[in-house]
């Protein structure tokens, strides 16, 4: 393994903001991240497969008086996401290293308040839709955890990920879709400004080729 990468991993395990295995609060905070890992009763926002963590750090940024959490299985992606949090001076912002699937394991039931979800893998082939981190095995999954009308938010490039979800969302009985848009970028109502607000890597990529970004923000109940 290429000597930065091991560093960073190095990095990571002696990190108080990146809880990963291995560590002694890993799977051991649920239900008490805010008292136990943050300190303060505030809102605790989780980005799922959160990559270099532009959203968890720009929303941290935007809300001091919030919590957030970025969650990713890449820990040299965590890595990045958590000093830039610490060269901005952010102490609302932490990061966790795990797959989604586990999520019941680290968190506990209702307390997340919202929940984002930026540019997941499309995951196109029929079998692996399970893992699609919009299927409805995963909404529940989200449901448990969040409070009760909690909020949901996609964003993504993927047309068929998009027009996938938009179907589970509307097959869920007790689903309020928000909002949504099949060309962010384009919106002028105020109600996509905090979605148009913060750009990840990815949306970048696809955004400098000319792929719209869609979006949609939705409770589940
Ligand atoms: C396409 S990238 C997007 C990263 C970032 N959100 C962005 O927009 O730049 C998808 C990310 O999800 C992570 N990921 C994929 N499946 C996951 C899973 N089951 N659990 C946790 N993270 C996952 C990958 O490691 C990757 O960083």
């Amino acid at each position: 393994m290429a000597r930065v990468k091991l560093q960073r991993f190095h990095d990571n395990a002696t990190r108080p903001d990146i809880i990963e295995p291995g560590k002694p609060e890993y799977e051991q905070l649920g239900g008490r991240w805010r008292t136990d890992f943050f300190s303060n009763p505030h809102p605790l926002t989780l980005e799922v497969g959160c990559g270099k963590g532009e959203y968890t750090v720009g929303l941290a940024q935007r809300h001091p008086n919030r919590n957030f959490l970025g969650l990713d299985i890449k820990g040299e992606r965590i890595w990045r996401g958590s000093s830039r949090a610490a060269e901005m001076g952010l102490t609302n912002v932490g990061f966790v290293r795990m797959r989604a699937e586990a999520l019941a394991a680290q968190f506990g039931a209702g307390e997340l308040a919202e929940i984002w979800i930026t540019f997941p893998d499309p995951r196109p082939r029929d079998r692996d839709i399970k893992r699609r981190l919009t299927s409805p095995r995963f909404l529940a999954l989200y449901q448990q955890l969040l409070t009760p009308g909690g909020l949901l938010h996609l964003k993504t490039d993927n047309e068929d990920l998009f027009e996938y979800t938009l179907e589970v969302l509307a097959a869920r009985p007790g689903t309020v879709v928000e909002r949504f848009t099949r060309d962010l970028y384009a919106e002028t109502d105020v109600e996509f400004a905090e979605a148009q607000a913060i750009q990840t890597n990815f949306e970048g990529k696809y955004r400098s080729i000319g792929v719209p970004i869609k979006y949609v923000r939705f409770r589940l109940s």
